[in-house]
This record gives structure tokens, sequence and C-alpha cells, in this order.
């Protein structure tokens, strides 16, 4: 059992820079942010999606802790359209490495069902990661089904060599990418479809 506690500000910071680092490894890896600028892309982008900080209206910022007593992950969720209403979107779920493997992930996402439900949303989304092979089985044995399928080809450019398609294959579910498991890959790599037609989050 888990609980879901809001976050503090010391933690909402700790928390807001590793996140914005992951989501810059994970757009560098899929290769559609090239290496160079990632993070200040990705920190703009963060500072659009809450203006205000740990306080943006509709914003859930909490931490996970465990039934000790100690934060093992955070998770940040929020209105996809309307404050209390429909959809939730999970813009990012993470595990803190030492914690993961032990049922907190699982623990965390049975715990936002009540949490959502009495914010008022009565359905949840989120995207992950073709190659995020726990995260899609952990989402998939939770009751989520996936509702679209993005693909990609790398088609190169003469003269230019391609770029690895590190989406092209999915990992064996016991593999796990270097950069998922060191940043704090990506529920929120593309944010709520809404969004992601009206916004720079698809670049
Ligand atoms: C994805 C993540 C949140 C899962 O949390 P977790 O606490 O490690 O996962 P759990 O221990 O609850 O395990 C969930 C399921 O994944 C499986 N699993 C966990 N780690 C695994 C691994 N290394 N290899 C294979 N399966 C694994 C578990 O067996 C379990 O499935 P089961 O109940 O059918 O046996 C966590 O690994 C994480 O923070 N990853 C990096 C950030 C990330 O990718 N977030 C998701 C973005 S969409």
């Amino acid at each position: 059992m888990v609980t879901l506690s809001p976050m503090e500000p010391d933690a909402w910071e700790a928390w807001r820079a590793s996140s914005i680092r992951g989501y810059a490894a994970d757009k560098v890896r899929v290769a559609a942010w090239p290496f160079e600028g990632a993070e200040e892309r990705a920190t703009a982008m963060f500072g659009r999606i809450v203006p205000d900080g740990l306080h943006t209206r509709g914003h859930e910022f909490r931490s996970i802790v465990s039934q000790a007593g100690e934060i093992v992950g955070a998770l940040w969720f929020a209105a996809e359209d309307e404050v209390g209403r429909g959809a939730a979107y999970i813009w990012d779920i993470t595990i803190d490495p030492d914690h993961r493997g032990r049922g907190y992930g699982r623990d965390a996402m049975e715990a936002l069902e009540p949490l959502a439900r009495s914010l008022g949303y009565d359905t949840i989304r989120l995207h992950v990661f073709a190659d995020n092979a726990v995260a899609r089985h952990l989402y998939l044995s939770v009751g989520y089904h996936e509702t679209e399928v993005t693909m990609t080809k790398r088609i190169g450019v003469p003269g230019l060599a391609p770029a690895p398609d590190a989406t092209a294959a999915p990992l064996p579910l016991t593999a796990r990418s270097d950069a998922v498991d060191q940043g704090l890959a990506s529920a929120h790599a593309v944010g709520p479809r809404r969004r992601s037609r009206s916004t720079p989050l698809h670049p």
C-alpha cells in the first residue's frame, strides 16, 4: 500500500529538475529532439504547462509514500480538459530507482483511481513510449488499454548518418533501456491529445 501525499515545495523542486532532465532524455532517445538544447527546451515547456508551479490550477503533484513513511516516487497528473471533470491525464509517474520492482508502481496506479475519482474524474489517460516494456506491462495489468499507436520509420537523408531509431523494436520485458532506468521517462512525453495538437509538445 502507498499513499499519494501532496508534494512539499522542496520535494517538488527536486522532482521538477529531475523530471525535466528525464523528459529531455526521452525526447533525445526517440530522436524527436537533438541533444543540444534539449534540457533548455524541456525547461521552457515545463514552464508553459505549469506556469504557477506547484500551485498550477488543475495539476496534482503527489509524493508516493510507502507504508513505512518513505517517499519512493512521484506522480503528476492533471485535468485533461476541465478541472474536476472527464479525464485526468498522467504527466509523469516515477518510482525512484532504488525502489523499483517492489510493487510501488502498481500500488500507486491503484491508489490514483480513488483519488482521481474523489476529484471528479471518471477516466485516466496516459502516454507511454513503445520501448518502455515495464511501464506498458504495468498499465495493461491494472486495466488500461491502448487507444492509439504512433508509428515511425527513419527514412534518412542522403549524406547524413541516420539517427538511431530507439522506438522501432519494443524491448523484452526483462530488458530496460538505460534512459528509461535513469530518467523520469515519460508519461508526460506527449501530453494530452488536445494539448499535443495545439502546443509545441510535438516538435
Ligand atoms: C514504470 C515504473 C513506474 C514501474 O514501477 P515499479 O514499482 O518498478 O513497478 P512494480 O514493482 O509495481 O511492477 C509492475 C509490474 O512490472 C513488472 N516489472 C517491474 N520491474 C521489472 C523489470 N525490471 N523487468 C520486468 N518486469 C518488471 C513487475 O513484475 C510487475 O508486473 P507483475 O505484477 O505482473 O509481476 C518504474 O519502473 C519507473 O519509475 N520507471 C522509470 C520511469 C517510467 O518509465 N515511468 C513510466 C512512464 S510512462
